[in-house]
């Protein structure tokens, strides 16, 4: 029997069965709970075609903590979202009283669920698919020491396979001593403890490949931890084997560093190595010394790093601070030495030449679209991804599309764009775009899963999770901890997972003291939004199950179109229009007809438009079947371009 598409076993350890009750659509509800305890049946009669809570009768008082308004209750034992079952009718509460626990059955004002498409199999599922960063820290805990791990993430695997991603990029996994969380790191080839083992790693990719979602991992060759061997054994003596592995510069004028580079996270990129008297390099934390990537045992070191992983099962990696691990030899200052493509090129030969073909996602933190083009090579020699750092921090307005239209015009041809609004470095964009209001995340959601390109959201992006206010005491990250107060660093975005509205929000036990502070879980989490098909988290679904039904959206050319200001306005294809509303006023958006497949506002589903589309303020709308007005429009649209005009 399986709940929310996982076998679970009668018998099992929930000590729950899942059941039919009178036969119907319902998706089930619990029985025999323990040895003597008894289903109380709910009375259903009245609500054949949902709405509103199931009467309570059959139970005496309603449970405590249960709010019939929100449709929930908390029971110490089990909590609704661990039962919860996948259809229309959800459990929403449990009552135990005495010998007997009941169940009471919510059905929310009935959407009909959508018919939720197969995940693709063949090698375009990094192109059509959508991706998702897991901040495995704050993901989820297995072991109750409040940092979440390996373990934690695969007994989550069915959230992420429900939602419909159809890849997952691991923030580092590998052994560190956490100078920057990871990003400094002690061996290649190994996971950390406090996250897990290779063993956890081996089962997590099994787990979620029977699950059809890919496993990515992060890859950081511009830097190793000062505490890996090759650094300690290359700090050890100028003669060192490994000496050349990392770069190394006499003092300049004066004994001080070689030139004027600072790091990333402030004060000098050298330090100076008294034992051997020269300094390193290092453009992030001292802790975190370059590697040298002029020389070859460097690049053949990271050639078996790649092989290594690829063997063990992963798909491919993200890349770490991609565009500058290859430093100018003679310390002139450029944003990126053109000698990193080869780099590229040799891994992406590497990677195309694994079976099945393994792709690189890149962090090409530049500022430019042109500069982030390059690093696709012809468009397939190089990254098969590359992050669009000038989207992430573009303003939330219609002069995003700027952006996306300087993107569609500059890279190659068969390149593939990435669409992205978070990370755990750039912050939550419900909370940097959005100001933390709901409608305009929506908008941000149709946008990011709707553009030509893949989408790659990150953890909490599916939930509207925003970022968490944090007190100097509570910073872990370098970045805060040495720019507090003027900038809390990277933390505020890298809170647990809000799971559930129970103590440790579903991402730790009760009690346990999170390595980060949960931000306002009982507000927002997975749990109360899985049962609300109004939900952000249901939207954020829909509009996967969208991408999955229509080609277009996976695929079609992307043309942007003429809108009032303040909108924006696309076609995919021939048969998607895609619609959205970026001001404070109203909209009229002319010129569009079809159907409406996803809307900000759920009840729009399935409206017919004949020429026009009202939008509310931060609305917006995915239009199929748009095709009377493609053919009508189409000519005009490519002599003057102003097939949707201003009204
Ligand atoms: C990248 C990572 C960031 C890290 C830095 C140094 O920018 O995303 O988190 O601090 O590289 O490795
Ligand atoms: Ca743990």
């Amino acid at each position: 029997m399986k709940v929310r598409g996982r076998d679970v076993d009668p018998a099992g350890d929930h000590g729950l069965s899942i059941g039919r009750v009178l036969g119907r659509q319902l998706p089930g509800a619990l029985q025999d709970v323990g040895q003597d305890a008894r289903i109380g049946r709910p009375d259903v009669q009245d609500h054949e075609d949902g709405g509103g809570q199931l009467s309570r009768e059959g139970l005496d008082e309603a449970p405590e903590g249960f709010d019939p308004t929100r449709g929930r209750a908390d029971h110490d034992d089990v909590a609704p979202e661990d039962v919860l079952p996948s259809g229309a009718w959800n459990l929403s509460g449990l009552c135990a009283r005495d010998d007997r626990l009941s169940v009471i059955l919510w059905a929310p004002p009935m959407i009909a669920p959508l018919p939720f498409p197969e995940r693709s199999v063949d090698n375009s599922w990094w192109r059509e698919g959508v991706l998702y960063q897991v901040y495995v820290r704050s993901f989820a805990d297995s072991n109750g020491d409040g940092v979440g791990d390996l373990a934690g993430l695969t007994a989550r695997l069915d959230h992420l396979d429900w939602l419909g991603v159809e890849g997952i990029w691991l923030s580092p996994t590998m052994p560190s001593p956490n100078a920057d969380w990871g990003y400094d790191v002690a061996d290649y080839l190994n996971v950390d403890p406090e996250l897990g083992t290779l063993a956890d790693l081996d089962r997590l990719i099994a787990e979620a490949g029977r699950r059809g979602i890919r496993v990515l991992l992060d890859l950081v060759p511009n830097h190793t931890s000062d505490r890996h061997a090759w650094f300690l054994e290359a700090r050890a003596a100028r003669e060192a084997a490994r000496r050349d592995w990392y770069v190394w510069a006499d003092p300049g004028a004066g004994g001080g560093p070689p030139n004027d580079w600072p790091s990333v996270f402030d004060g000098p990129a050298w330090t100076f190595d008294t034992a051997t008297g020269q300094y390193y390099l290092h453009q992030f934390l001292a802790e975190q010394p370059d590697l040298n990537w002029w020389n070859d045992e460097v690049r053949n070191a990271f050639d078996q790093i790649l092989r290594f992983w690829f063997d063990r099962g992963i798909a491919g990696f993200r890349i770490d601070v991609a565009h500058s691990i290859v430093k100018d030899p003679e310390l002139r200052t450029l944003d990126t030495h053109p000698g990193v493509h080869d780099v590229m090129r040799r891994w992406r030969r590497l990677a195309d030449s694994a079976d099945p073909q393994r792709i690189l996602l890149g962090e090409t933190h530049v500022r430019a679209v042109e500069a982030m083009a390059a690093f696709y090579g012809t468009g397939e020699d190089e990254l098969h991804l590359a992050f669009n750092f000038p989207f992430v921090y573009a303003d939330f307005d219609a002069r995003l599309a700027a952006v996306v239209a300087e993107t569609e015009a500059l890279l190659p041809k068969t390149a593939w764009p990435v669409w992205t609004g978070s990370n755990h470095d750039a912050g939550r964009f419900p909370t940097r775009w959005c100001d933390g209001d709901e409608a305009r995340t929506r908008l941000a959601l149709m946008a990011i899963l709707t553009l030509r390109g893949t989408p790659v959201l990150y953890y909490g992006d599916e939930i509207g999770m925003t970022e968490v206010e944090l007190t100097p005491e509570q910073l872990r990250d370098p970045v805060g901890l040495r720019r507090w107060p003027d900038h809390a660093g990277r933390d505020p975005m890298r809170t647990p997972m809000q799971w559930s509205s129970r103590e440790g929000a579903g991402f730790t036990d009760a009690g346990a003291v999170p390595w980060l502070p949960l931000g306002d879980h009982r507000a927002c989490n997975v749990g109360d939004q899985h049962r609300d098909p109004a939900s952000i988290l249901s939207f954020t679904r829909e509009l996967i199950a969208l991408r999955r039904r229509l080609a277009d959206l996976r695929s079609g050319a992307y043309e942007q179109l003429d809108a009032p200001p303040g909108t924006w306005a696309w076609r995919r294809g021939d048969s998607v229009v895609v619609a959205l509303n970026l001001s404070e006023e109203e909209a009229l958006v002319q010129g569009v007809e079809g159907m409406i497949a996803a809307s900000t506002s759920p009840e729009r589903r399935g409206e017919e438009l004949s020429g026009a589309l009202t939008l509310d303020a931060w609305a917006g709308a995915v239009v199929e079947n748009a095709s009377p007005w493609r053919s009508a429009n189409r000519s005009k649209s490519r002599r003057s371009n102003n097939a949707i005009v201003t009204p």
